[in-house]
C-alpha cells in the first residue's frame, strides 16, 4: 500500500511509519522542517515538505496515495480550528478521488470520558474532556464521507519504557525525587504501547471495512497511583505519590491536562477479534521493575 501519514515524527506517528515501512507500505510523511524531513527519511519514508496550516500546498500527493493516517496536531490553542481546516481540505479531495482511499483518523480514550467501573467498547457514548470535544464531529465526518475508507483508532494512553505518558512521572522521579499524580491517584489509565498502537494502526489499514472504529488498550485500567509508585521504585525516589489538584494543573499546562484525571476503563477486543491484533506489552508495571 502507498501510505502518506501526517504527524509521522510524532510519538504516536513515528512508531506507525516504523511499523508501516516494516511491513512493505510505501510510506511518504508530511515533513514541516528539514529535522522532520530527516526523520522520515532516517526510517525509511519518503519526506513531503508541507504543513497541515497549508494543506493546499501538498494536497495533490494525497491523489498518489492508498490511504493517509492523520496523526498529526499541535496541541495549540486552535488546534479545533487547525483540525477542521485540515478535514475541509482532505475530505473532498478524497471523496472527489472516489477511489475508496483510506483515512485513518486519531481519535482517542479521553472522548469517553470518566467510564468508571465501565469498559468503554466502541458503542460507549462520547462523554468528551471539553478540550478535545472538537474531535467528535471530525471523527463523525471522516466515517461518513462519501468514497473514503474512514477508519478511527481510539489510542489510549501511550507509553514506551518511561517516555510517553510515563514520562512527566520519570522526570518528577528524578528531579523532585517524589512523583506528582493529577487527583488523587485512583484514576485507572487504560494503556497502550506506542509499538503494540502502531500495529494495530496498520492492521486498520490493511484491513478495517469502511467505518471501522477501533478503541487501542492492551491494557483496560491500570490505577495512576500504581503506575507512579513503580516509576518511582524504578528511580530509587519516594514511593508516596503526590496528589496535584486537577485546576492547578490545568492552569499550568493546559485544560486537556484535565484528562489525566479521569478514571477511565477501556476494552481493545474488538480489534483482537476483527483485526487480529496481538498486542505484547500488556506488563507496564512488571516492565517497569
Ligand atoms: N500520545 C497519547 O498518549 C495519545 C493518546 C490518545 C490520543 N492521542 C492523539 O494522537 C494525536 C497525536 O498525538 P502524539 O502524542 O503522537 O503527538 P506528538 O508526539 O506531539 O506529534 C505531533 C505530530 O504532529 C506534527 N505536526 C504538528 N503541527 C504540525 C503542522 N503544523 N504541520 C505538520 N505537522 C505538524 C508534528 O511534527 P513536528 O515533528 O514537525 O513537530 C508531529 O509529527 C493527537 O491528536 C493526540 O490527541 C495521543
Amino acid at each position: 500500500m502507498k501510505t502518506l501519514v501526517l504527524g509521522g515524527t510524532g510519538s504516536i506517528g513515528s512508531a506507525v511509519v516504523a511499523a508501516l515501512v516494516r511491513r512493505g507500505h510505501h510510506v511518504a510523511g508530511l515533513a514541516r522542517s528539514d529535522a522532520a524531513a530527516r526523520r522520515l527519511a532516517a526510517m525509511g519514508a519518503e519526506p513531503l515538505p508541507g504543513d497541515i496550516r497549508a494543506p493546499e500546498r501538498w494536497l495533490p500527493a494525497v491523489d498518489r496515495a492508498d490511504g493517509v493516517v492523520h496523526a498529526a496536531t499541535d496541541f495549540g490553542s486552535d488546534m479545533a480550528a487547525l483540525d477542521r481546516g485540515l478535514m475541509d481540505a482532505l475530505l473532498p479531495r478524497l471523496s472527489a478521488n472516489a477511489r475508496g482511499q483510506a483515512l485513518l483518523y486519531t481519535g482517542g480514550c479521553w472522548l469517553y470520558g470518566a467510564t468508571g467501573d465501565a469498559i468503554a467498547t466502541e458503542l460507549h457514548p462520547f462523554d468528551p474532556l471539553p478540550a478535545f470535544a472538537w474531535m467528535v464531529p471530525a471523527l463523525r465526518r471522516v466515517l461518513a464521507a462519501p468514497g473514503v475508507r474512514g477508519i478511527v483508532v481510539h489510542p489510549a494512553m501511550v507509553f514506551e519504557g518511561v517516555e510517553g505518558v510515563f514520562a512527566r512521572f520519570a522526570d518528577d522521579a528524578r528531579s523532585l525525587g517524589r512523583v506528582r499524580v493529577v487527583g488523587d491517584g485512583r484514576a485507572r489509565w487504560p494503556l497502550v504501547h506506542r509499538h503494540d498502537l502502531a500495529e494495530l494502526y496498520a492492521l486498520a489499514l490493511e484491513r478495517a471495512p469502511p467505518g471501522g472504529c477501533y478503541n487501542a488498550a492492551a491494557i483496560d485500567g491500570l490505577p495512576v497511583g500504581a503506575i507512579a509508585r513503580a516509576i518511582a521504585r524504578r528511580f530509587g525516589a519516594d514511593e508516596t505519590p503526590v496528589p496535584r489538584a486537577v485546576d492547578a494543573a490545568a492552569a499550568e499546562l493546559g485544560e486537556w491536562a484535565r484528562g489525566y484525571a479521569l478514571d477511565q476503563r477501556m476494552s481493545g477486543d474488538k480489534a483482537r477479534r476483527e483485526l487480529g491484533w496481538r498486542p505484547l506489552w500488556r506488563e507496564p508495571l512488571a516492565d517497569l521493575a
